[in-house]
């Protein structure tokens, strides 16, 4: 049950633990067929029995060692009111998407024990059935990376209007980050009341800015929310990971923000971010999700080297926890899932 947990905490493990990014998702056929008898990806995030059957399912085939909450970091916005919906292999699209004051002043920071209502018994259904045998990693965006959906209404290339935002009217972007972390910190302490041992926040886009931006307007929502966490249940820490895809250049200032732990995606070595920030924080990572789509013996091979090389830091033996550089992809083999945790349990 805690080798995930120790691992966070840089205890001694007699394992690297591992979990995927995304473990439950489209590339599991039984993952399909629940979505389809939900009939599409929000209301199986709204069934509380749905969601919890689908959080089980990777569970089920692989020998991992946590569960990640089956939900989406995009709920918040969507209790906000903007009007979610996932237009078939399109991603997400915000009927109402938030560009000025009136609408920004206007948003509701939602209580999670209404309108969120549906995720906190998720959870509970989760933690009864795991019964104390994994623990449960619960989520939300940062602020940052959930506000570039709510401005741009949808995925985006290049971040046009939000960026315009930040360079013109930057105390109008704040406020709105603001009542995102104001939302999000009601959110995840539900999260830890209902159960969750874990926390990681999702900052998917904080690598789209450059330093001192990332300073100013993500990684200092990052740091909000941890402040304001419930991070003490009975005694026990929830220790909390802050992923910021391409954050690797920052690492130092991630690694000082008060997370226990930073997620890398694969632009880094491990070993070299290992030397770099000493025996600060756990490290989490970092596979490239696309080396899924190689022979087992080169999956091997990457896998053996990710673990090689961060003992070969030779700084922290403990505090390495085996995941994807970013989330799995949907055409992934599943044979490779399988061969990937094999040799995390071989070299490991
Ligand atoms: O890891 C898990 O198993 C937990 C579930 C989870 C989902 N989304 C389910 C999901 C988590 C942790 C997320 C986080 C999330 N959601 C992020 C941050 C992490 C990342 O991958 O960068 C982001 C940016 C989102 C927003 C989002 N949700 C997008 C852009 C999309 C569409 C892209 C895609 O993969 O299709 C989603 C949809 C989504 N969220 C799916 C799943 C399983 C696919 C929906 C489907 O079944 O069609």
């Amino acid at each position: 049950m805690t080798c995930f947990i120790d691992a966070l905490r840089r205890l001694p493990t007699n394992k690297t633990p591992v979990w995927l990014m995304r473990q439950a998702g489209r590339y599991l056929p039984e993952y399909r067929e629940v979505r389809a008898k939900a009939g599409n990806f929000m209301t199986l995030c709204k069934t509380p029995e749905l969601a919890c059957e689908v959080t089980l399912q990777p569970l089920k085939r692989f020998d991992l060692d946590a569960a990640i909450l089956f939900s989406d970091i995009l709920v918040i916005p969507d209790a906000m009111g903007l009007g979610l919906s996932f237009a078939e292999g399109e991603g997400p699209q915000f009927a109402n998407p938030v560009r000025d004051a009136k609408t920004i002043a206007e948003l509701i920071i939602p209580n999670p024990q209404k309108s969120l209502s549906y995720v906190i018994d998720t959870i509970r259904l989760i933690i009864r059935e795991l019964n104390g045998r994994l623990p449960l990693i619960g989520f939300a965006g940062s602020p940052w990376t959930v506000a570039t959906y709510m401005v741009e209404g949808r995925s985006t290339k290049n971040f046009s209007i939000i960026k315009k935002m930040m360079y013109r009217e930057p105390a109008l972007l704040k406020q709105l980050l603001d009542k995102i972390a104001q939302a999000t910190i009601l959110y995840l302490n539900a999260q830890i009341e209902a159960g969750v041992q874990a926390i990681q926040l999702f900052d998917t886009w904080g690598g789209v800015l450059n330093e001192s931006c990332y300073r100013e307007f993500s990684l200092y929502y990052m740091e909000t929310i941890l402040q304001q966490l419930k991070r003490e249940v009975n005694g026990k820490t929830i220790p909390v990971i802050f992923f910021t895809k391409g954050g690797g250049q920052w690492l130092d200032v991630i690694a000082n923000s008060g997370c226990d732990a930073v997620g890398l995606d694969w632009m880094t070595d491990i070993g070299e971010a290992r030397q770099r920030i000493g025996n600060k924080v756990a490290l989490q990572g970092n596979l490239d999700p696309s080396v899924l789509y190689a022979e087992p013996a080169q999956i091997r091979q990457q896998v053996k080297a990710i673990i090689a090389s961060y003992r070969d830091a030779g700084i922290d033996k403990t505090g390495h926890i085996f995941n994807l550089g970013h989330g799995i992809y949907p055409d992934t083999p599943i044979e490779s899932v399988e061969v990937m945790i094999e040799a995390v349990r071989e070299f490991s």
